[in-house]
């Protein structure tokens, strides 16, 4: 036995893998593309990679006129094309057996009976044992009325030893006080620990690793407090622009986006304490801890930028500006380009800016956390002989190019002393033989393991409203946003909040 091992704690070996139980899904929003480019694929590679029992069953729900027949052709088309995991006959076949197709409206309580009926029977002919997650990939307008009905149709009741579980896709409401009547709307009928939350960058592998890489060693958590670190970069920068989304993305704008959730809880795994156990408990009263510690900046017409792209280049093709995008409002105020500067209230962070940035057509696609240092406090070389050294950073390469980065200075090879940046990095690619699992495939087996460890609290998205609420408030009575030409890294008013507190933002 290791000297850490406790043999209280560890009942099952982690090593094994986790499969989960008998078990249906329902999902509602079938027809979306949440459902067709994530839901379906992962349901697959699940399957594929033998973590779903063999009578598992995948029910779909909308307002289609489709048989169970023309539901398993749309999962097949929709796995041919996205799943991760090469496609297996035997694999599919068995999986397919399983696929049903309720048709129905979300106040239709015909077809809520009939989904009802359709779940039973599948207990009966593949032992799903009464065990059903809903998953609602559908628009928040309609929460209510759907929980209702599963409430109404006593699908949401858990009883005789199984289990019924609600997975709510976001956004979790637009601001705090819609936030809060969703979470009163899912919480009448479903218990806490029945409601699952998706927020698909905490299924994300690179992400999931930000607590070993700073918890399972020694030799980076001393470094990590404001006695060394200068400030912290969150970068989510994306290529694609809106797509086809205008009507959901027009008037909500990156920070609702992506900083409410995605970015809040990157900066909350990199900023918080170690829990006392890596339970759901432990990591939530940290995570609440430390969003509840984040201060604001005082002016904040200095220290936030939004913007909106405009017309440009990208990968060598022309991209319009968002006012032209289709179903955008030509005088839309919406932000596609965030950036953001907050400070942490806790005896650790003192004094240490985070700077959290987002944007739609930016340079390139990546997503990055980077902690840059102090300088060294005292240097023995000459300043010609360190000119072109920056500052040392630890980088978690959260994708594409999935990694840790370490950037320290290095002596130039010749016959004078000349110091430069150099860097030492982890890949994936290189370390593990095994891919990276997609997020929704992580995601959907914990919810089927009733395992929430990566799902965000009530807690955590109130808080994280709380933070963006005022900012959101200030820029709808201040002006426009700035602009940034489709292709580029961004406004040049993100560059100057950067340089008015003398540092600069990465370019990755
Ligand atoms: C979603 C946002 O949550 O995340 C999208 O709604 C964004 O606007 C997407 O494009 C990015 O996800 P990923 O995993 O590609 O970084």
């Amino acid at each position: 036995m290791t000297p850490h091992a406790n043999p209280l704690r560890d009942p099952q070996d982690r090593r094994l893998p986790r499969i989960a139980g008998p078990s249906s899904l329902v999902i509602f929003g079938v027809t979306g593309d949440l459902s067709r480019k994530k839901l379906m694929p992962a349901v697959y590679d699940l399957a594929n990679r033998g973590l779903l029992p063999p009578g598992f069953s995948l029910v779909g729900f909308a307002r289609r006129d489709w048989a169970d027949e023309d539901f398993a052709q749309v999962v097949h088309d929709a796995v041919k094309e996205h799943a991760r995991t090469p496609f297996r006959e035997e694999v599919w076949n068995q999986l397919a057996e399983g696929f049903r197709f309720v048709p129905g409206d979300f106040d239709d309580d015909t077809a809520f009976a009939k989904l009802r009926k359709t779940i039973e029977e599948l207990d009966e002919v593949r032992g799903t044992g009464g065990n059903y997650a809903f998953y609602l990939s559908i628009p928040p307008k309609f929460f209510s009325t759907v929980i209702g009905q599963l409430k109404e149709h006593g699908l949401a009741e858990q009883e005789g030893g199984s289990w019924r579980r609600v997975v709510v896709e976001k956004p979790f409401g637009t601001d705090l006080a819609t936030a809060r009547q969703l979470n009163a709307v899912v919480s009448e009928v479903f218990a806490q620990e029945s409601v699952f939350r998706i927020d698909h960058y905490l299924g994300k592998e690179t992400v999931q690793n930000i607590l070993a890489f700073r918890f399972s060693n020694a030799m980076f958590e001393p470094v990590w407090n404001c006695n060394y670190v200068d400030h912290v970069q969150i970068t989510m920068a994306e290529d694609i622009g809106i797509g086809g989304r205008a009507g959901y993305y027009d008037g909500i704008g990156a920070a609702r986006d992506v900083i409410q959730n995605h970015l809040l809880q990157l900066l909350a795994l990199t900023a918080m304490e170690e829990p006392a156990s890596f339970d759901a408990d432990a990591l939530a009263a940290e995570k609440t801890k430390v969003l509840g510690a984040v201060r604001l900046p005082k002016d904040l017409g200095r220290d936030t930028v939004r913007a909106q792209y405009t017309a440009g280049w990208q990968g060598g093709a022309k991209a319009v500006g968002y006012l032209e995008e289709e179903g955008t409002d030509p005088d839309s105020k919406t932000d596609t380009y965030a950036a953001i500067k907050l400070g942490i209230d806790n005896r650790r962070w003192a004094g240490v800016p985070f700077y959290l940035r987002t944007g739609k057509r930016l340079g390139r696609r990546v997503t990055e956390i980077a902690v840059v240092f102090q300088r060294a406090p005292h240097s023995p070389f000459d300043t010609t002989a360190t000119e072109e050294l920056g500052s040392n950073a630890i980088v978690i390469r959260v994708q594409p190019d999935e990694g840790v980065t370490v950037r320290f200075g290095s002596k130039v090879p010749g016959t004078s002393m000349e110091i430069r940046d150099v860097s030492m990095d982890f890949a994936y690619g290189e370390s593990f033989t095994e891919s990276s699992p997609e997020a929704y495939e992580r995601l959907i087996l914990d919810v089927l393991l009733g395992d929430s460890n990566l799902f965000p609290r009530t807690e955590e998205v109130e808080l994280s409203w709380k933070i963006l609420d005022p900012i959101e408030e200030y820029w709808d009575k201040n002006g426009k946003p700035a602009r940034y030409q489709a292709g580029t890294w961004g406004p040049v008013e993100a560059d100057e909040m950067l340089e008015r507190d003398g540092r600069s933002w990465r370019r990755p």
